[in-house]
């Protein structure tokens, strides 16, 4: 990430924070690593995705329907899933002083040591290769870093490292009030995806919902996992939440499947008018040994291209090992006649096409893809400048600023009239107080798409000066005309 990048995206963070959309969690205590409260036009933000995506999954396709699972699940799902054996991180000990550290930690305590001595090439390099080294999960590189880089322990002050071994990322607390015998038969996991809510449901769902393959059970919900590389504002964070569609189809139908979900899952943020160009595919070459296909769709973020979404073709893996653990038959029972024997499909163990994308991380998308710091010249030749944020109007925290041009004069009658007409139907913000330049402004810092102002010719001839965030334009249009050009926008 060069300097500039780095800087457009502290000036994100500082933004969202400054404008009510992402505060540090516990701020007063000075926060907590990687986790992260959502304010109030954050919420809404988020909630307005969260709800875009949902209505395109489960209202738009007929053939998908929408659970809702519990966080705690039963503790053999992650055995099953292979989330025990296979979840995991590096962490390497000091053999002097015993200490145990996550590599990650080692060594971006060591980056922020050359930023503050203003070697701020050297950080990114050096930061930059253990993002290389992590992603290849090369550990011997990994220790190598460390010790090229003469990174040593706080505590003994010495290099002596064993080698690099792995960490499970899932946290783990106990259940239940009554102590067990063996403490490990009351611990339970914090589920690190939505998705095993999803599979160990199939079968209820399948039949209460009638549903006939192929279908989708869709999910949003928070996720949470104890990252080693979480210094990216929201991008990566310890508690999150996902949005997850699990599509059942008939085995050896997943390759078209598979095609249709990428395709479809683009359509779908460019949907939002976002630009094509910023978005890539990355196709998968080292698999899961279950999965068959698999890609990213990523965006070009301030911080570099990054995965926001993975769309996997998982086979029939986690029914299967869910089946195996549980002694439960996960199969379905396909009446539809195949052309080829002349007889039904019969009994099978669908195959899977997962959408999964981080809701944080869509949200961080449109933060980052809407920030503007603009520069304008006035009519008089005279320079100004402003920061806006172009969300898109369907998911813009407010819809509508409704602006008296004075606090007399019968204004603010008028306008809490319009007000009560329109926030039945999207959500409003009213205002009185400065001049109206500067409330202009306000609103475009939090990507109001459309500001009214009520001034005395409203009194004359019941017309009201309607203001677009992009383009500042101005235009007067009756009071009466103001909701349904809100509604036909969003
Ligand atoms: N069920 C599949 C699954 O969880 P994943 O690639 O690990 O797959 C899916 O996660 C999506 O969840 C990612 O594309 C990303 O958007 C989001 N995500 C994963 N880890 C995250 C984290 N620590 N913080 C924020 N978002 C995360």
């Amino acid at each position: 990430m060069s300097t500039q990048q780095d800087n457009i995206f502290q000036q994100i963070i500082s933004h969202a924070k400054e404008y009510g959309f992402v505060f540090p969690s516990s701020e007063i205590y000075d926060g907590l690593s990687a986790v992260y409260d959502y304010g109030p036009y954050g919420s809404e933000l988020k909630k307005n995705i969260r709800e875009y995506w949902w209505k395109s999954m489960t209202q738009l396709h007929d053939n998908i329907v929408g659970i809702d699972a519990a966080i705690f699940m039963h503790p053999t799902t992650w055995k099953a899933s292979g989330h025990i054996d296979n979840f995991s991180d590096p962490m390497i000990d000091n053999k002097d002083s015993k200490k145990r550290y996550r590599v990650d930690h080692l060594i971006e305590a060591k980056a922020d040591t050359l930023a503050q001595e203003g070697k701020k090439e050297e950080e990114f390099a050096l930061l930059q290769k253990m993002d290389n080294l992590l992603a290849a999960e090369d550990f011997d590189g990994l220790k190598q870093l460390i010790l090229d880089n003469n990174i040593t322990c706080s505590v003994s002050g010495t290099a002596n490292w064993t080698d690099i071994r792995q960490f499970n990322l899932m946290f783990k607390t106990e259940f239940g009030a009554v102590a067990a015998d063996n403490p490990d038969d009351n611990i339970v996991y914090l589920r690190p995806e939505t998705a095993q809510g999803i599979f160990v449901n199939f079968l209820n769902v399948q039949k209460t919902a009638r549903m006939k393959i192929p279908f989708g059970i869709a999910q949003t919900g928070k996720a949470f996992r104890n990252e080693i590389v979480a210094r990216q504002f929201i991008f990566r964070m310890r508690e999150f939440e996902q949005m997850e569609m699990q599509f059942f189809v008939r085995p050896g139908t997943e390759a078209e499947w598979y095609k249709f979900w990428k395709e479809e899952r683009l359509n779908w943020h460019l949907s939002l008018r976002l630009p094509k160009e910023k978005y890539r595919y990355h196709d998968h070459i080292k698999l899961a040994h279950y999965a068959k296909e698999a890609c990213d769709i990523e965006f070009e973020f301030p911080i570099g291209f990054k995965e926001v979404e993975g769309i996997h073709s998982r086979s029939n893996f986690d029914l299967s090992q869910h089946q195996q653990y549980s002694r439960k038959k996960q199969q379905y029972f396909d009446n539809d006649i195949n052309p080829a024997t002349g007889k039904p499909y019969g009994n099978y163990i669908p195959y899977v096409i997962e959408t999964s994308i981080g809701l944080d991380r869509m949200f961080l998308l449109i933060l980052s893809n809407a920030y503007e710091e603009e520069k304008i010249t006035k009519e008089d030749g005279s320079t100004d400048s402003r920061v806006v944020l172009h969300i898109p109007a369907k998911i813009a925290p407010v819809k509508l600023a409704i602006l008296p041009l004075l606090k007399k004069d019968g204004l603010p009658e008028i306008a809490q009239e319009l007000l009560a007409s329109c926030k039945p139907y999207f959500k409003c913000f009213y205002e009185e107080k400065d001049a109206i330049g500067k409330r202009y402004r306000r609103q475009d810092a939090i990507g109001t798409p459309f500001c009214v102002t009520i001034d005395h010719q409203t009194k004359e001839d019941n017309t009201v000066t309607i203001r677009y965030r992009d383009s500042m334009q101005q235009e007067r249009i009756p009071i009466s005309k103001v909701k349904q050009l809100v509604l036909e926008a969003i």
